[in-house]
């Protein structure tokens, strides 16, 4: 592989295995100086172990990985000094304030250079910086775990689902810190369950599942290559037609709303779908067809259900 110096990393068919079982299974990307990468995949996907390798938390099975030019097996210490981390599920001393956990990891680094202050105002934790951290809230954790990955004014940070288990409003003020970390020029490496996020944050999102890439690009470009169906949406249904529509093979799901969805992969099978159901008597108030949406195509590509998170099994409510 050759070192271009315009990727902050290389990543060339890794494989990660754990007793025969791959967690990380023959992947290759490459990411831009300053861009924001996402990985997005279900649980078990293989995103942390992908991110703990390049980091050079974890050993690889075999393949190649290179951090800023190097190889991240053999220049660890080289490395650290340059990346920042917030790992899955961050947390520290519980008992030591926001101020000086920020000087305790500043030293850690040997920096007696980091701008504390400025770190606190860059995650808004001005008001906070007298607290504990047991007392602070979840999202407030999470903005002071971003401020300890860049104690060290790192070139490139690693986030391990920076959002995961946050309320809308705290998960929007961690975006905010983030969008401000990518308008100065950082490269930022993410892991996401969250489609919203990979959408508004990332420049190129890897979806993956199974250990495996299953599609990647810009969230613009997985939505032209990959919406080679239609989602067609049944409204206000009797109870019958869930069962109609599985009847004829196709895989119905129900929304948030109790509407019907279910993926068409022929234009033909709208009108073949529209009849069967006027044929069978079932009263129904409309029927929607539209291209899906990236939160539909992941789900495709990551072999999930369309309305996951809000099937309804038809008899157990
Ligand atoms: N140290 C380990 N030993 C054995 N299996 C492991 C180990 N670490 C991870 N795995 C397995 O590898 C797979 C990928 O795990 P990984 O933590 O990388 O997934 P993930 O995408 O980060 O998931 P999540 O969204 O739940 O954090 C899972 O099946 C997991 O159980
Ligand atoms: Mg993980």
């Amino acid at each position: 592989m050759t070192q271009n110096p315009e990727y902050a990393i290389e990543v060339t068919n890794l494989t990660r295995r754990y007793k025969g079982f791959a967690a990380v299974d023959d992947i290759s990307f490459t990411v831009r100086k300053g861009e924001v990468f996402a990985l997005l995949g279900p649980n078990g996907a293989g995103k942390t172990t992908t991110v703990e390798i390049i980091n050079t938390i974890r050993k690889p099975t075999s393949g190649k990985v290179t951090l800023l030019g190097m190889d991240v097996t053999q220049k660890k210490y080289k490395i650290i000094p340059r990346i920042g981390v917030l790992p899955q599920g961050f947390s520290t001393f519980d008992r030591i304030t926001v101020k000086e956990t920020l000087q305790y990891y500043s030293r850690l680094f040997c920096n007696p250079n980091t701008d504390i202050n400025g770190l606190i105002a860059l995650v808004n934790l001005q008001d906070k910086v007298k607290v504990q951290y047991r007392n602070l809230s979840g999202g407030l954790k999470q903005r002071l775990g971003i401020a300890v990955a860049l104690v060290n004014d790192p070139e490139v940070v690693f986030l391990d689902e920076p959002t995961t288990g946050l309320d809308p409003r705290a998960r929007r003020e961690v975006w905010k810190v983030l969008l401000g970390l990518k308008k100065k020029g950082k490269t930022l490496f993410l892991t996401t369950h969250y489609m919203e996020e990979a959408e508004l944050l990332a420049d190129t999102v890897a979806i993956v599942a199974k250990g495996k890439i299953t599609a990647m690009g810009s969230p613009g470009e997985l939505i032209e290559n990959n919406a080679n169906y239609l989602v067609a949406m049944l409204k206000s249904v009797d109870e019958n037609v869930f069962e109609i529509v599985r009847n004829m093979g196709l895989a119905p799901a129900y929304d948030s709303q109790g509407h019907i969805k279910v993926r068409l992969t022929h234009t033909e099978d709208v009108r073949r779908l529209l009849n069967t159901v006027k044929d069978s008597g079932a009263s129904f108030a409309g029927l929607d067809v539209r291209k899906p949406n990236l939160e539909e195509v992941f789900l495709k590509l990551t072999d999930e259900p369309l309305a996951q998170g809000f099937v309804r099994i038809k008899g157990a409510e």
